[in-house]
């Protein structure tokens, strides 16, 4: 069995660390793609709960090698900071390998980040703040620094130098803060040079090996399709590609070796941040929501949007990943609902859209057309199998299946790793 990517199919925390973990001691290597300490991935294992953010979600099962791959933005202090709390708590991280072509995320480009936003003011993106937009745009600009760059001082500074010419500009004459000098960031980078060393090799030739010898790969995605800088709802987006497509590149494998592509989708939606949200509650319904859903982001805390379900957006995520299989999670937080809406369609300005529109502007015109489907009021949590779940339960799931147009693999009914039902292998 080759490669299997893992994808978020909404704008992020769909469950995608918990989807990871459930492919469990099947897996090889799991591979972190893209984004950075962005993402927040909450993992429950025996009511021990782990919240990770630059380390991929493999990491939490014992045998699976955890793999940065080139795509990804890498904040050295969150990395070792991550490491630490997790060996605190007897994980084992000791297996995880870190490109030597992934970009490091440079102290200024944090400055960076949340001084333009206060800048852009009521035009923010409501970024995590965490640089994460600034090091891809540096890496674009062929002014960003790589990780392979710490075994060679001399480059390191001559890059860090390079890169500040224009970096203190901006600091100083656009946004009012201090210049950063070149000895303090080389000392800062270069004080994590040794302890990294171990950990870096040429991630695209190991996982091309393990491949060919026949091992299970995951390529798992942070953030999600609407979040994708090429396919979402730009620019309220992160600054690189969380859809398949994005998998290949950063992870170095092609698409040839992929085989299947499972999309984690929510039974309802969230946002966190700026940007159209199509079926968003603002009312008491979307408190509702978020108060059983427990939608509070895993890096920022801030509170989630919540709406319903949108089928638009679960076709539109099918077509630019080639989904082979979903798996639906967090059913169990839509029980005690009299009536469960789901979006099929938008009206934008009268006319009845049945896939994404094309511009944004329709976008942010697009009001939900919607399908009110009967809702349950038995406890889920303790479903196995689909046939344990109650008759409008499962009609849900299958309405969902037939409107998204891929077939659902797996279905969460709690937080806790075994708190699933598995429809169909997800491996194999
Ligand atoms: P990710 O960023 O896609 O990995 O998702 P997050 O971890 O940010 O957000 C998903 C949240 O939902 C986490 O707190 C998970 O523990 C939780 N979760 C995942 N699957 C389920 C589920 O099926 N039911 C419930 N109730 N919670 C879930
Ligand atoms: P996971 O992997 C939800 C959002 C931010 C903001 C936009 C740009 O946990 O699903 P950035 O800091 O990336 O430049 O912010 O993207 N965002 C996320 N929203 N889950 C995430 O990750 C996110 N990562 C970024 O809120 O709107
Ligand atoms: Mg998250």
């Amino acid at each position: 069995m080759p490669a299997i990517v893992l994808v978020g199919a909404q704008w992020g925390d769909e469950g995608k660390g918990k989807a990871t973990d459930l492919l469990g001691s099947s897996v090889d290597y799991v591979v972190k793609f893209n984004g950075g300490n962005n993402a927040g991935h909450t993992v429950v294992i025996d009511g021990e709960t782990y919240a990770l953010h630059l380390l991929p979600s493999g990491i939490l099962t014992p045998g699976v090698v955890p793999v940065i791959g080139n795509g990804v933005v890498v904040d050295l202090g969150v990395l070792f900071e991550e490491i630490d709390a997790l060996e605190a708590r007897g994980v084992d991280t000791s297996a995880l390998v870190v490109s030597a072509n992934a970009h490091l995320l440079p102290p200024y480009n944090r400055s960076l980040d949340k001084v333009v936003e206060r800048f852009l003011g009521s035009r923010r993106i409501g970024t995590t703040g965490r640089g994460v937009g600034p090091t891809y745009a540096d890496k674009m600009s062929r002014v960003g620094l790589r990780v392979q760059d710490l075994f060679d001082e001399k480059i390191l500074r001559q890059k860090v130098e390079g890169a500040l010419v224009q970096k203190n500009q901006l600091l100083v004459k656009v946004y009012n803060r201090r210049a950063v000098t070149v000895d303090e960031i080389v000392d800062e980078l270069m004080g994590y040079a040794d302890r990294l060393r171990p950990m870096v090799a040429d991630t695209s030739l190991l996982l091309a090996k393990a491949i060919d010898e026949g091992a299970n790969v995951v390529l798992e995605g942070g953030q999600a399709t609407l979040l994708d800088v090429d396919h979402g709802t730009y620019p309220f987006v992160t600054s690189s590609n969380p859809t398949s497509g994005g998998a290949c590149t950063g992870a170095g494998i092609p698409p040839t070796r992929i085989d299947r592509v499972v999309t984690v989708m929510k039974a309802y939606t969230t946002r966190v941040g700026e940007g159209p949200f199509p079926t968003e509650l603002t009312n008491e319904d979307g408190v509702r929501l978020r108060k059983d859903g427990g939608e509070f982001g895993t890096t920022t805390g801030r509170p989630r949007r919540c709406g319903w379900l949108d089928a638009v957006v679960g076709r539109f995520a099918v077509r630019v990943n080639g989904t082979t299989d979903f798996v639906l999670t967090k059913l169990d937080v839509l029980t005690g609902w009299d009536q469960v809406p789901v979006c099929v369609a938008y009206d934008v300005d009268g006319v009845r859209h049945d896939e994404m529109p094309m511009t944004q502007t329709d976008f942010h015109h697009a009001t939900p057309i919607y399908e009110y489907l009967e809702g349950w009021d038995e406890d889920i949590s303790g479903a196995r199998s689909l046939a344990e779940l109650p008759a409008a339960a499962r009609r849900y799931v299958e309405a969902v299946q037939e409107l998204c147009g891929a077939p659902i693999s797996a279905v969460g009914v709690g937080a806790g790793r075994e708190s699933i039902i598995a429809v169909r292998d997800l491996i194999g």
